[in-house]
């Protein structure tokens, strides 16, 4: 018997589970009704969560997360009672030795939008009361908004719009020919957006950051003044006529209907509020977006102002529900921000969603049916609302900062959790737009990010997360671990990170990874694309003696050669070492001595030597 082999024989782990959840990078799924439901920044899949907390729990125990997002360790908590079968078995390939059963839950999630959806989704109402109340709307709302949809086909045939590609309105800047961006940069079969502008008239090409977007004032009849905004017109409409799709440029009939709807009022449930700007502004693509309303078509704007008017009828809990399942589809599919993608062998663009983690206007934004695209949305929420339903295990949400957590000491079995990336993602500013709905608030003061806009550095940030993380430590049992996922690419950062836990008082007992791109369980991983999340389990203990650090181009050598003899290829991509590398470093309390660019420098360079030392031997 090989040492290794001798060495793992005799780790015994605490729980019996330590080195499968930890050693070898576990699969996150983003698939399911639980995860697809309402997407949110970074969002983690419950069944992986379910994992860890089902390891290191027993039935009855209270989970804690400080940083729930849209609560997905609490719906974790909640699938141990009964868990799927793909869950059970794979508990059982990891050797895990599962008590299965209820866990309880508390979570702590600072943004209004979080809030709502982790409450939402942890606490439901029946599934068949809310499908029947959603289905109501939809009638009604077919019923009474469907004309603002109606557009015939090519043939002439009477039919529906399925989703409107608009186009900004370019000039050409040598012979100040008006164009739009759809007829000189798309082209269809195969569909190809170009990144130059070619002029129809002068033949001018210029890259199109550099071709200026024709502007138009306008009356802003919410806000009673005028405005300036991007001039915007049709580049094309797809539609159906019975179950046939269809696409074709507008028509005079096409423009009488936004005549129409340009008559229609606008409801008063649309909030009249401005855009609090912060880090994701941008000059170009958000010039004249002010307020609210200004994502909005018009034609959207009343439809979904409508449908959030017909929620209120109902009891609080099917209304909740029936505004989450709106929001579900509102920011990412109903505003300007919803784009179309040209994928390489298709014919046509695809409409897609709004771009994750930004809020990207793109020059040629989509409107879809909302009603179309709500009724396709519904059943995925309605199979989500029927996991977690009726389930025994309690899960409170509350909408507050965990620099305060209101829970005793030494009160919380474990904590999983995944705290704010340093400056990655904006949460407050992406979520205003569903919050504004809502008629809920972020207060954006206590969030724990880095950020430009809010004048917080890096320390600061480390300030409050230490905040954060003593409260954490201080709410857990003696013997409670927490989980904690992370991931930067910047040293910075994962120091910044590295203090905080430290300086809390945690210790890290080891690290593995979280591949939140796996397809499934079983998936196994063929390129080399992976990104991998850094896990770290944190326990109250005090830490070993710091063994000695060696220069990081061995231990980055070392961990390279290591990876060439699995027989995982994803070890072996340049994302997957950069997370082993910092989790060997912070197992060893020493700071992370690079960022992930130099990193990936260094191994490009190791790949090259290594081909050419291939090719002269
Ligand atoms: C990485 S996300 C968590 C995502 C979550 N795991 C999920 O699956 O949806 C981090 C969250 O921390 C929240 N946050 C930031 N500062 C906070 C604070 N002081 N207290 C509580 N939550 C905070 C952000 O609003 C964000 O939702
Ligand atoms: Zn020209």
């Amino acid at each position: 018997m090989s040492r290794t082999e001798s060495n793992r024989k005799h780790f015994r782990p605490p729980f019996g589970h330590r080195e499968a959840l930890y050693h070898r990078a576990l699969p996150a799924r983003r698939s399911g009704p639980l995860y697809s439901a309402f997407s949110y920044p970074t969002k983690i899949s419950p069944e992986a969560i379910a994992l860890f907390i089902s390891a290191h729990t027993k039935p009855g125990d209270t989970v804690f997360d400080g940083f729930a997002g849209s609560g997905t360790t609490g719906v974790a908590a909640l699938l141990c009672e009964d868990p799927p079968l793909t869950l059970r078995a794979e508990a059982q390939r990891l050797g895990l030795g599962t008590q299965w059963g209820a866990r309880n839950a508390v979570l702590y999630e600072l943004g209004a939008l979080g809030a709502f959806v982790g409450r939402t989704l942890t606490n439901p109402p029946d599934p068949l009361a809310f499908r029947k109340a959603a289905e109501d709307i939809l009638r009604v709302a077919e019923a009474e908004d469907g004309w603002m949809y109606a557009a015939k086909n090519p043939e002439g045939r009477s039919g529906v719009i399925r989703h409107v590609v608009w186009s900004d309105v370019l000039e050409c800047p040598t012979c100040r020919r008006e164009t739009t961006l759809w007829d000189s940069s798309v082209s269809l079969d195969p569909a190809r957006i170009a990144s130059l502008f070619t002029c129809g008239r002068c033949a001018l090409e210029a890259p199109l950051d550099k071709v200026e977007r024709v502007t138009q004032e306008t009356h802003d009849c919410l806000l009673g003044t005028s405005r300036t905004l991007r001039l915007r017109c049709i580049g094309r409409i797809y539609g159906s006529t019975g179950n046939k799709s269809w696409s074709r440029d507008a028509t005079q009939q096409d423009i009488s209907l936004l005549n129409r709807i340009e008559v229609e009022s606008i409801p008063d449930t649309v909030p009249r509020v401005a855009m609090p700007w912060g880090d994701l502004y941008r000059r170009g693509y958000h010039a004249g977006i002010t307020h609210l309303h200004h994502l909005y078509t018009r034609r959207n704007l009343i439809v979904f102002g409508r449908l959030w008017q017909r929620t209120a009828s109902y009891n609080a809990e099917v209304r909740d529900a029936l505004r989450f399942w709106l929001l579900s589809y509102n920011a990412s599919h109903a505003t300007i921000m919803t784009r179309v993608v040209a994928k390489s062998g298709q014919r046509d663009l695809t409409p897609t969603s709004a771009q994750p983690g930004v809020l990207y206007v793109s020059g040629l934004p989509v409107e879809k049916n909302l009603i179309l695209g709500l009724r396709r949305k519904l059943s995925t929420i309605a199979r989500a609302f029927a996991v977690t339903h009726g389930r025994k295990g309690r899960v409170e949400v509350r909408q507050e900062s965990s620099c305060r957590i209101h829970l005793p000491d030494g009160s919380v079995d474990y904590v999983f959790t995944d705290p704010p990336f340093g400056g990655n993602i904006p949460y407050a500013e992406i979520n205003f737009i569903n919050e504004a709905w809502l008629g809920r608030q972020t207060n954006r003061a206590e969030e724990i990010i880095v950020s430009n806009a809010q004048n917080k550095s890096v320390s600061e940030y480390q300030r409050l997360l230490t905040i954060a993380l003593s409260e954490v430590r201080r709410i857990l049992k003696p013997t409670g671990m927490t989980t904690l996922v992370f991931h930067s690419a910047s040293a910075e950062i994962w120091n910044a990170l590295r203090g905080a836990y430290t300086d809390a008082g945690f210790h890290l007992d080891c690290a593995g990874i979280l591949d939140k791109t796996q397809g499934s369980f079983k998936q196994v991983t063929t390129n080399g694309a992976v990104r991998g999340d850094p896990v770290l389990l944190l326990t109250k203990r005090a830490p070993p003696d710091t063994k000695s650090a060696s220069p990081v181009w061995t231990i980055a050598e070392r961990l390279r050669q290591e990876a060439a003899l699995t027989n995982d290829p994803s070890e072996r991509s340049a994302q997957r070492l950069f997370s082993r590398l910092v989790g060997h470093f912070l197992a060893r309390h020493q700071p992370i001595p690079v960022d992930a660019d130099s990193f990936y420098r260094w191994y490009e360079e190791r790949c090259a030597d290594e081909l050419s030392e291939g090719a002269s031997s």
